[in-house]
């Protein structure tokens, strides 16, 4: 862990794969503790301030209980309550909150405002979702990957729908983990283009195979793990009925899901949209595991936490 001290944690390209292996392992040992009721607490007596420019269920709660059951404490600061949200520079703000805390979250829309944020912070700067990137998900994602499947070297994931946040970071996780990936996404709907050249060049150290196509039959074919999320991400809500129309062919459901592997798995970020990007049938479905997901939020994060800061 001492050598992650002081770290930010913005995107899953600025970690080799063996520092991400360690977070994933550490979180499950940290999972282990917290069931068996040990009390561990590493952080006593530290503060983490939670910007959050954007709404969320999952990161607040798993954040806020992750800082205390490690001992310490976590600051819920909303975006609009902040003097940031009234033109303060994010320069200023950074250089503030690094005198009374000890890490930062930010959830926000720009990527380029946690950059700049973590530039001028001098405590570690934790990402908690931008327009571009979602990486504590992935971690929670991967590791709940590996505790059913035993592995991640090899497994094929399937990501349909929206080429948002959640295509990027996954992307970049399976690349970095050895996990081959296909995004199916209608035309315009792409994940950047920068992204998935950025994930091909990691992809051929690892030998993990990256393929961006239309059809999402194509993507789903033979697929270990099946993931979509919404159409119509946080800030995007306007677009919302051109994308239910972009997106009608793209629905993640039992018809769809008889291309991937008889023992496949569902997963999904939530908040979700039953009807919409994935049938009820599959999400609450034996084959999703959503809510696992879900609670690995806290411990993927305790880990991040536990070595950054
Ligand atoms: N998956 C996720 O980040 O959920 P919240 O928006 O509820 O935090
Ligand atoms: N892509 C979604 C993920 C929410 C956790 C969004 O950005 O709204």
């Amino acid at each position: 862990a001492a050598s992650l001290k002081g770290r930010d944690f913005l995107a899953l390209a600025d970690y080799t794969p063996q520092e991400l292996r360690y977070l994933i392992d550490l979180a499950i040992e940290l999972k282990r503790r917290q069931k068996s009721g040990e009390t561990y607490h590493p952080l006593k007596g530290k503060t983490l301030g939670m910007i959050f420019e954007k709404a969320s269920t999952r990161t607040r709660v798993s954040f806020e209980v992750g800082m205390y059951q490690l001992g310490g404490h976590a600051l819920f600061l909303s975006g609009n309550d902040l003097q940031i949200g009234r033109g303060e520079p994010v320069s200023d703000t950074a250089q503030v909150l690094s005198r009374y805390l000890d890490g930062i979250m930010i959830r926000t829309f720009a990527h380029r405002t946690v950059i700049e944020l973590a530039r001028s912070a001098t405590v570690p700067v934790i990402n908690g979702l931008t327009d571009s990137e979602h990486p504590c998900q992935v971690m929670a994602d991967y590791q709940t990957a590996l505790e059913h499947k035993g592995r991640l070297e090899g497994l094929k994931v399937a990501y349909i729908g929206d080429g948002n946040n959640m295509a990027h970071s996954l992307l970049m996780g399976a690349a970095k983990l050895g996990m081959h990936m296909s995004v199916a996404t209608p035309d315009g709907y792409e994940p950047d283009a920068g992204i998935v050249a950025q994930t091909r060049k990691v992809a051929a150290d690892t030998g993990s195979i990256i393929h961006v196509c239309r059809d999402p039959r194509e993507a789903i074919e033979q697929a270990d793990i099946v993931y979509t999320d919404v159409w119509a991400s946080m800030g995007f809500e306007a677009e919302q009925a051109e994308r239910e129309r972009a997106f009608a062919a793209y629905q993640v459901n039992e018809e769809l899901v008889k291309s991937a592997k008889p023992d496949y798995l569902f997963m999904h970020c939530l908040p979700a949209h039953r009807g919409e990007e994935v049938s009820e049938g599959v999400i609450d479905g034996k084959h999703s595991i959503v809510f696992d997901e879900a609670e690995n939020r806290l411990h993927a994060q305790k880990a991040i936490l536990a070595a950054l800061l």
